[in-house]
Formats: C-alpha cells, sequence, structure tokens
C-alpha cells in the first residue's frame, strides 16, 4: 500500500510515520513537507525501517508538488500539512489561508483526478469554538471558530465534507483535542513550559491559567488515525479526545513543575490570548465505536514527555534558536515586560 503523509516533518506527521512503521509492515510511505520552521527533518533520523519511508520537499497548495508525491498514485492521504498554531494565526492569518484552505483544496482536486484513494483529513476540536462549565463537543456541535487557525480548518474541513458530495470523494475528518508528546514544537503549551522551565526562565501562563484543554498522548492520536483510515466510513467525521485528559492549563504546568523538581515561582500570569477559548472536552463515542482505545494516562504521558525533553536537549535547543527568538520576543516580549 502506497500511502501518501502530508507535513510528515512535524510534530504528529512525524509521530504518525514512526506509528505506520512499526505498525503496519505493508505500507510504504511518501512524505511531503514544506520544512516550514515548524518541520524538522532530525523528527524522522531514527525511523523503524527507513526504506519505506521517501521523503520529498514541497508545498501541498502547489498543484506540481502534490502531483510529484502522488507519482504513479496512492493508496491513501493523511494529510496533516498546515499551520497550526493559534498564536501565530492572531499575529499573521496569511499563511494559514494559503497552507490549511488551498492546501487542502489542491489535495482534493489531485484526487480527484486520480479517481481513487482515501484522503484522511487530519483537524481539530478548536473548529468547535468555547465550551461553558458542562458538556462536550461532539460531531454535530455547531462550528464556531474564535482564531484565524481555527476558522481555516474549518474551512478546510467544509471543503473536504462538501466534495464527499459533490464529487464522490472517498474522505474522512477527524477532530482531535490537544495532543503532547515527543517532537513537539516549543511554542505550544506543554513543550514551552518544559523547555523554558529547563531553561529556568519564566513560564507566561495566559491569563487565570482556568482554561482547560483535553490532552491526549500523540500516539493515541495516532493510532486513531490509523484505525479511522481503515474502518472510519465515507463522509463521517470522527471526535478523537484524550482519556480522562481535562485539566486546567495551571494544573499542566504545575505537573511538569513538580516532575522537574523546579519552582511555582517561575510561573508569570501575563495578558490573555483574545477571544481565549475557555474549555475543550470531547466525546469520542464515534471513534471508540470503530474499536479504537486510548492507551495513556495524561500523568504517566507527561513524565514520559518531560524525560523526553530532559534527553533530548540539543533538540529542542537548535529549535529554540534562530527565527524563534523573534517569534519569542514578538509573542511575549511585552507580555513578560
Ligand atoms: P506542526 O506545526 O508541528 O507541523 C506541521 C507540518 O506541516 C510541518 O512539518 C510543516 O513544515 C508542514 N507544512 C506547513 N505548511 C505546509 C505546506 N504548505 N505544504 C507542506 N507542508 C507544510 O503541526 P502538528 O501539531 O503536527 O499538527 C499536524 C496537523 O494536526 C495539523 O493539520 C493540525 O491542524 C492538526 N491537529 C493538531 C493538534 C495538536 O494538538 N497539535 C490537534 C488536532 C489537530
Ligand atoms: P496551545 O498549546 O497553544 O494550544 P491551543 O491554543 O491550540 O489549545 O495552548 C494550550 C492552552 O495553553 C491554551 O489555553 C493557551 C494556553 N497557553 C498559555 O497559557 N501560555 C502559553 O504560552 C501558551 C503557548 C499557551
Amino acid at each position: 500500500m502506497r500511502i501518501l503523509v502530508t507535513g510528515g516533518a512535524g510534530f504528529i506527521g512525524s509521530n504518525l510515520i514512526h506509528y505506520l512503521l512499526a505498525t503496519r509492515p505493508d505500507v510504504e510511505i511518501v512524505n511531503l513537507d514544506k520544512l516550514t520552521y515548524a518541520g524538522n527533518l532530525q523528527n524522522l533520523e531514527d525511523l523503524p525501517d527507513a526504506r519505506r519511508h521517501t521523503f520529498l520537499r514541497g508545498d501541498v497548495a502547489e498543484p506540481d508538488d502534490v502531483a510529484r508525491a502522488f507519482g504513479a498514485g496512492v493508496d491513501q492521504v493523511f494529510h496533516l500539512a498546515a499551520e497550526s498554531h493559534v498564536d501565530r494565526s492572531i499575529l499573521d492569518s496569511r499563511a494559514f489561508i494559503h497552507s490549511n484552505v488551498l492546501g487542502t483544496q489542491t489535495l482534493i482536486d489531485r484526487l480527484r483526478r486520480q479517481g481513487h484513494g482515501r484522503l484522511v483529513h487530519v483537524s481539530t476540536d478548536e473548529v468547535y469554538g468555547s465550551l461553558g462549565p458542562a458538556g462536550r463537543f461532539t460531531e454535530t456541535s455547531p462550528l464556531d471558530p474564535t482564531s484565524p487557525y481555527a476558522a481555516s480548518k474549518a474551512a478546510s474541513d467544509l471543503l473536504v465534507l462538501a466534495a464527499v458530495k459533490t464529487h464522490g470523494l472517498d474522505a474522512v475528518v477527524t477532530r482531535c483535542s490537544n495532543n503532547y508528546g515527543p517532537y513537539q514544537f516549543p511554542e505550544k503549551l506543554i513543550p514551552l513550559m518544559i523547555t523554558n522551565a529547563l531553561e529556568d526562565r519564566p513560564l507566561p501562563v495566559y491569563g487565570d491559567g482556568r482554561q482547560v484543554r483535553d490532552w491526549i498522548h500523540v500516539r493515541d492520536h495516532c493510532a486513531a488515525l490509523e484505525v479511522v483510515s481503515r474502518e472510519g466510513r465515507r463522509g463521517e467525521i470522527y471526535n478523537i479526545g484524550g482519556v480522562g485528559g481535562e485539566r486546567e492549563n495551571l494544573v499542566i504546568v504545575r505537573t511538569i513543575l513538580a516532575a522537574l523538581g523546579k519552582s511555582a515561582a517561575l510561573i508569570r500570569h501575563v495578558q490573555d490570548r483574545p477571544a481565549h477559548d475557555r474549555r475543550y472536552a470531547i466525546c469520542s463515542d464515534r471513534v471508540l465505536g470503530l474499536g479504537w482505545r486510548g492507551q495513556f494516562d495524561l500523568e504517566a504521558g507527561l513524565r514520559e514527555t518531560v524525560r523526553w525533553y530532559q534527553e533530548h536537549r540539543a533538540w529542542w535547543e537548535a529549535v529554540k534558536s534562530g527565527a524563534y527568538r523573534s517569534y519569542y520576543e514578538q509573542q511575549y516580549g511585552k507580555r513578560l515586560g
């Protein structure tokens, strides 16, 4: 089976390639990635059975690059290539429209032309907006995005779902909650807090820090994507959430500090994110019905992740140099005063 993974040099994409090579002896993988600031070939250095993986640098929104990746044809596409960070989308949203919206349409067009092959469109629970103190997102919750990132993902989901109807595209859409684990770029909450604490820098917590996310280990997400690729029904949406993964941000930050033996005095409450979603919680019943079960307990998964960043200092020190510094200054300079 020939599988195309887009965005396979990023956090989830590289974990997915590790997972597929380890669990699916029947697959060969082509990985199309533009290598933006978030793409990193070091994430793919210790792949099991690397002969079954081919890397191509290219833009998912460029039809010629996508045609090159398809080659003689692909059986399945796991589409993860995207601009993925809410804060960056608030600073500048242009790249989000290019990669997330035009990129998805470009893939749809190629699959139409090929005439067969399944698209697993990897999306996010953020398309649903924010929850109050009770309830969970189901697949029929209304779309109500509150950031340019979430709006661009909602647009891409709708393009895929429309193509299923208009063109009979064989596609499924997944909407997962917040991932954590190895190889996550240190702009997202968990790796930012771990690496800042390791450097004894302040930990910038937005607002009161009592916002809730439904954390899932990236390997559980990858296992769910694999199950949906085989068992998912054409045109269906599948929410994917953590197993008992709901925590307030401050609880996550304090757990990280405790695991590292660092002081809570590093925590700094800073100016909130505009239109900051208060709470996410996922109802995963539909994907559970396909046989998927999450394996990771959040506290154990967090301890494992903290250890990974302790043991891979060279990886994140390289990532946190160069352009990262100007992003950090722009996002946090004023906030941290
Ligand atoms: P990431 O930012 O770590 O990686 C994105 C990858 O896509 C990078 O390797 C980047 O180089 C590549 N890319 C960006 N634009 C591209 C383009 N135009 N053409 C080709 N490659 C391009 O993101 P991630 O956290 O791994 O997220 C992957 C996908 O999963 C995204 O679609 C995101 O919306 C979705 N998702 C993420 C989470 C999460 O918690 N991180 C949760 C749910 C869904
Ligand atoms: P993030 O990892 O950016 O994911 P998302 O916005 O997609 O949920 O943020 C997770 C939560 O952590 C969110 O409520 C925002 C908060 N947060 C902070 O408090 N400080 C930070 O520096 C970052 C990056 C996030």
